[in-house]
């Protein structure tokens, strides 16, 4: 029997809801087909944007969206996606798939988008290969409203008012895809192009997000704060952080649904290695910003696996199992636990590509394994961090370096007082017997979901409810808390009122 204490008396924090935020980049079939098919598409859509897929996003809650990539980002320019659709430039877009992109989703489709989605808005610069000009025109062109070229432009183009741009980020991956930089040099760079990202709404400041380091990479993160020194936040309110979990390494990668139970194991160890890098990243970041001003943005995460066999490798198309359920349900947790310093986060990416929550066919649409955990756990959006501790956890694995433990959880309070405690069972077969002890609640109303099915199921377009968030009744309510048993291979949800 495990024990899950919760000192509902002990509010940590608030978790922002922007931890559950995701990803869009001009990359395979993730804007074009994914989102986008165009006004004129047999697919029911709106101004272009797909129904059935924005539906689907609204129902499970996304709090922002960041565009325009990732690598794509670097080599994108801007003035190339607005005005006329039949006078936009076309390229090659030479990072993914070596296919043309006509440029028909652009600035004003991506706030059209994020309109329909309910949604902050969170657009990537270009520092590799574009000027502070464009950089700083771009912004214009959003968030001006008086009497400007950018703002003028956008006005002929259609859009009378500017848009809010809540964050902005300076560059992507600059260590790599965005320039090969090293971290002195972008930190300068950096500090000039964040000078020209103008803030026109001093009631709505857009948010200045710097490019951090890749995985391990503590050097990046110690010498761009260092080059934005003292007083790192004036130039910055946010860097990021990227963190792939590839179970075979970066090279081979692994299959996204034939693995056995020794890859499991690796797979979510190396999700749970998440806890070390905030841990580690963030531990510099205490020391060049000790009251915490600057957020950790891990604007790309998830799951990367070798392409689905047949589709273009430049695609990166893969399945969605229960594994990727367990590893966006432990890497959730891990950001919620770590919100005082973990302001945003983007799974990458949203459709269509590497761990997305859709996928998409023609015009069918299947909701994945990930975004039925996104679902579940919406409740902790804006919810207060609570205090929690499980003893009677252990240690497994199949492979001594890859151990992991067999639950892992997070607990939060609502605005409305509801206690949300979402909980992960590691095991491929370990069914486990939980008593939840709060410190004073006696609970009254209790509901619960649950994400349960075997390691490597998946939903397809023929079968696209194998793996599916169902109602959980099985547990008592008791004195000082809860019992019930959790099966291998799940994820819970349970919603705690007290009497
Ligand atoms: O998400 C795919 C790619 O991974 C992004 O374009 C890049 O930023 C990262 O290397």
């Amino acid at each position: 029997m495990a024990k899950i204490y919760i000192n509902e008396k002990n509010k940590k924090g608030q978790i922002n809801p922007e931890i559950y935020g995701h990803f869009s980049e001009h990359l395979g079939r993730c804007i074009y087909e994914g989102l986008y098919v165009g006004e004129n598409s047999d697919i029911p859509n709106e101004n272009g944007m797909r129904t059935d897929v924005v539906e689907a996003l609204r129902e499970m809650k996304i709090p922002v969206l960041r565009w325009p990539g990732g690598c794509f980002a670097d080599e994108y320019h801007w003035k190339d996606g607005i005005g006329p659709k039949e006078g936009r430039k076309k390229m090659i877009n030479t990072h993914w798939g070596g296919v043309v992109e006509d440029n028909s989703f652009g600035t004003h489709e991506f706030f059209e988008l994020c309109r329909q989605l309910g949604c902050k808005t969170y657009v990537n610069g270009n520092v590799g290969s574009g000027t502070v000009q464009e950089m700083s025109e771009w912004v214009e062109y959003i968030t001006f409203d008086g009497v400007s070229p950018m703002a003028d432009l956008r006005k002929k183009n259609g859009h009378e008012d500017s848009w809010k741009l809540d964050y902005f980020g300076v560059g992507n991956e600059n260590w790599g895809c965005g320039g090969n930089m090293r971290p002195e040099y972008y930190a300068d760079e950096y500090r000039r192009y964040q000078t020209y990202v103008r803030q026109y709404h001093r009631d709505a400041p857009v948010y200045k997000i710097c490019g951090g380091a890749n995985v391990a990479d503590y050097d990046w993160t110690e010498k761009v704060l260092a080059g934005c020194s003292p007083d790192a936040y004036r130039f910055m309110d946010g860097l990021s952080l990227h963190y792939y979990v590839h179970p075979e390494g970066w090279e081979v990668k692994g299959s996204a649904t034939d693995f056995d139970a020794k890859t499991w194991y690796k797979t979510l160890s190396k999700a749970m290695y998440m806890e070390e890098l905030v841990t580690r990243h963030g531990a510099i970041m205490d020391k060049y910003d000790p009251e915490k001003k600057i957020g950790m943005i891990v604007d790309e995460w998830g799951d990367w696996f070798t392409v689905e066999p047949g589709t273009n490798p430049g695609f990166l198309y893969q399945q969605n199992t229960m594994r990727d359920a367990l590893v966006a349900g432990i890497t959730l947790n891990i950001f919620n636990r770590h919100c005082d310093r973990v302001k945003m986060a983007c799974i990458a990416q949203m459709v269509n590509v590497l761990q997305s929550v859709i996928l998409t066919e023609g015009p069918r649409m299947v909701k994945t394994p990930t975004y039925h955990v996104f679902h579940m756990y919406r409740y902790h959006q804006g919810a207060q961090l609570l205090d929690s501790y499980i003893e009677g956890v252990e240690m497994i694995g199949e492979e001594e370096e890859y151990r992991v433990p067999t639950l892992q959880e997070s607990v939060s309070s609502s605005e409305d007082g509801v206690i949300n405690l979402t909980l992960n069972n590691l095991s491929v077969t370990g069914v486990q017997e939980m008593e939840v002890v709060f410190a004073e609640l006696k609970p009254g109303q209790v509901s619960a979901s649950i994400l349960t099915q075997q390691m490597d199921a998946y939903n397809t377009f023929d079968e696209p409810n194998r793996v599916q968030e169902e109602e959980f009744t099985d547990f008592e309510i008791t004195e000082k808390g809860l019992k019930f048993t959790v099966p291998a291979c799940s994820v819970v949800l349970l919603r705690i009122t007290g009497r």
